[in-house]
C-alpha cells in the first residue's frame, strides 16, 4: 500500500497542490527493507528503519502508517498523535482491537485519524457512513468486505471446483495471501465490521464478540443446491440493530441470486446499507490492491491537509459522535438472533428417516418451509436439502444435537444461514 501511496503523490503531485493551494511534500519513509528508487523520487536521504524518531519529529505534519498489524503500529500512532500529528491508517486489525484506545487519543489531543482504506479499500465506505448518511438512523449493513472470500465463492460457483482448488487459483493468481487464514476463516471481514458497527450505530466492539465463521466448510454442492433453491453463497459480514442490541456476525450467508449482493463477482467488495429513511445503498469496488487502496489513504491524507491550512481544529471526531458518547456495543447473543436456515443431511434412504429429521426439528420449534431429497444412485447416503422458516439460533442448535445422534444420519449435517429480507 505504502507504494501506492509514494506512487499517487509523484503521479498527482500537480493535482493536489491545485487541490490544496500548495504542494503536499513526502518527508520521509520508514521501512526495514526499501531501497532507494529513483523512478518514485526515492532517495537515501527519505528512508530511514527508525519509525519511533521519525513520528516524532516536530517537522512533520501527518503521519501515515502503513506496517499493519498490532506493533510496533500501536505504539506509533499513539506517539505520534501525542506529539502532534494528524495520523492516516489502514489497519483495520489495530482500530478493531485497540480503536477505544486509539480514538480517545486522537480526541484528547485534538488530531485527527484517517482510516477510510480500513474497510473496503478503495471504497469509501467511512466517509459515507460519518458524513453522507449522517442524517439518517441505520439499521442494518451487509458488507462483502473480504475479496479473497468472495474471490474464492466465486469461482467454486462458476467452475463448481472444491474449496482447496479455489483457494489455490486465488493464490495463484495473487489476490489470496500464500498464508490465508485471516482472509479464508473470516477474521479480516470481522475487524471490518467492528469498525462499520461502530460508524453505523456508535458503539464500540472488540473481533471476539463477532459472532465468526469462515468459507472453509462450503461445498460446490451447497452452492449447487442454493442455486436450486434461488440463492446465492457470500461471505457476509452483517450488522443490525434491534431494539439498542446489535447483531454483529460474519459468515457465509444465502441470499436471493437476484439480489445486488448476488451480483457482486470475484475479488469485488460491496457494503449495501439500509437507512431507516433512506432506504437502501449500495457502494461497491475494489476492496483490495495497491492502487485502490492508496486512493483512500491520499483522500485522508488531502482531508486532514485542507484543514490544516485552512486553520480548522482537527477533526476529533473521527466516528461521527463525540469520543464520550461513544459507548461499548451491547452485542446480541448469537443463540438469539433469528434466521432462516439451509439445511444438508447426509441420510441413509430409509423409510422414516426424513420424518426422524423433520419430527425432531418440529420438536425444537422449527418450521421447513422446502425439501429436496436426490436420487439413491450407486451412493449409500444421499443429500437431504432443507430450508427452514425463522427460527433462533438456540432452537436450531439444540435440534442439530439430536439429529446428531440418528444413526441413519451422517455426523456433520451443514447449515447455511439464509438473509431473506436484504
Ligand atoms: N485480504 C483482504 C481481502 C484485503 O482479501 O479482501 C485486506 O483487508
Amino acid at each position: 500500500m505504502g507504494g501506492g501511496v509514494v506512487k499517487l503523490l509523484r503521479r498527482n503531485a500537480g493535482v493536489y497542490a491545485r487541490k490544496l493551494g500548495r504542494p503536499l511534500e513526502l518527508a520521509a519513509i520508514a521501512d526495514r527493507s526499501l531501497q532507494p528508487d529513483r523512478a518514485l523520487g526515492i532517495t537515501a536521504n527519505l528512508i530511514t528503519r527508525d519509525s519511533a524518531t521519525l513520528v516524532g519529529r516536530p517537522d512533520i505534519d501527518i503521519v501515515v502508517e502503513l506496517f499493519g498489524g498490532h506493533q510496533p503500529a500501536r505504539s506509533l500512532i499513539l506517539k505520534a498523535l501525542a506529539t502532534g500529528k494528524d495520523v492516516v491508517t489502514g489497519n483495520k486489525a489495530l482500530l478493531a482491537e485497540y480503536g477505544g484506545e486509539i480514538f480517545q487519543a486522537a480526541a484528547r489531543h485534538a488530531h485527527a485519524i484517517g482510516f477510510e482504506a480500513s474497510v473496503g479499500g478503495g471504497i469509501p465506505i467511512i466517509r459515507t457512513l460519518r458524513q453522507a448518511l449522517a442524517g439518517d438512523r441505520q439499521r442494518a449493513v451487509y458488507g462483502i468486505v473480504n475479496g479473497t472470500c468472495n474471490s474464492i465463492l466465486t469461482t467454486m460457483s462458476e467452475r463448481a471446483v472444491e474449496f482447496k482448488a479455489a483457494l489455490a487459483a486465488a493464490q495463484k493468481s495473487g489476490i489470496a495471501e500464500p498464508d490465508p487464514t485471516l482472509d479464508i476463516e473470516g477474521h479480516d471481514a470481522a475487524h471490518k465490521l467492528c469498525l462499520l458497527v461502530t460508524l453505523a450505530f456508535g458503539g464500540l466492539l472488540t473481533p471476539r464478540q463477532v459472532h465468526t465463521e469462515g468459507i472453509t466448510r462450503i461445498t460446490p454442492d451447497d452452492i449447487t443446491y442454493a442455486r436450486q433453491l434461488g440463492y446465492s453463497i457470500k461471505l457476509l459480514a452483517i450488522a443490525k440493530e434491534d431494539g439498542g442490541a446489535i447483531e454483529a456476525r460474519v459468515h457465509p450467508t444465502m441470499i436471493a441470486a437476484d439480489h445486488l449482493l448476488a451480483g457482486v463477482g470475484g475479488a469485488f467488495n460491496a457494503i449495501y446499507i439500509h437507512g431507516e429513511a433512506l432506504g437502501s445503498t449500495m457502494y461497491w469496488g475494489l476492496g483490495a490492491g495497491q492502487m485502490p487502496t492508496a486512493t483512500a489513504v491520499m483522500a485522508d491524507i488531502l482531508e486532514i491537509a485542507r484543514d490544516r491550512i485552512a486553520g480548522a481544529p482537527a477533526r476529533s471526531q473521527a466516528l461521527g459522535l463525540p469520543m464520550e458518547h461513544v459507548r461499548r456495543a451491547h452485542v446480541k447473543p448469537m443463540d438469539d438472533v433469528v434466521c432462516e436456515y439451509y439445511l444438508r443431511f447426509m441420510a441413509r434412504d430409509r423409510p422414516g428417516v426424513l420424518g426422524a429429521i423433520a419430527s425432531i426439528l418440529g420438536r425444537n420449534g422449527i418450521s421447513i418451509a422446502s425439501v429436496i431429497q436426490k436420487d439413491r444412485g450407486a451412493e449409500k447416503t444421499v443429500p437431504v436439502i432443507m430450508r427452514t422458516h425463522e427460527t433462533p439460533e438456540r432452537n436450531l442448535k439444540r435440534a442439530l444435537s439430536y439429529i446428531r445422534r440418528l444413526k441413519m444420519v451422517g455426523a456433520n449435517p451443514a447449515f447455511i444461514r439464509i438473509e431473506e429480507n436484504l
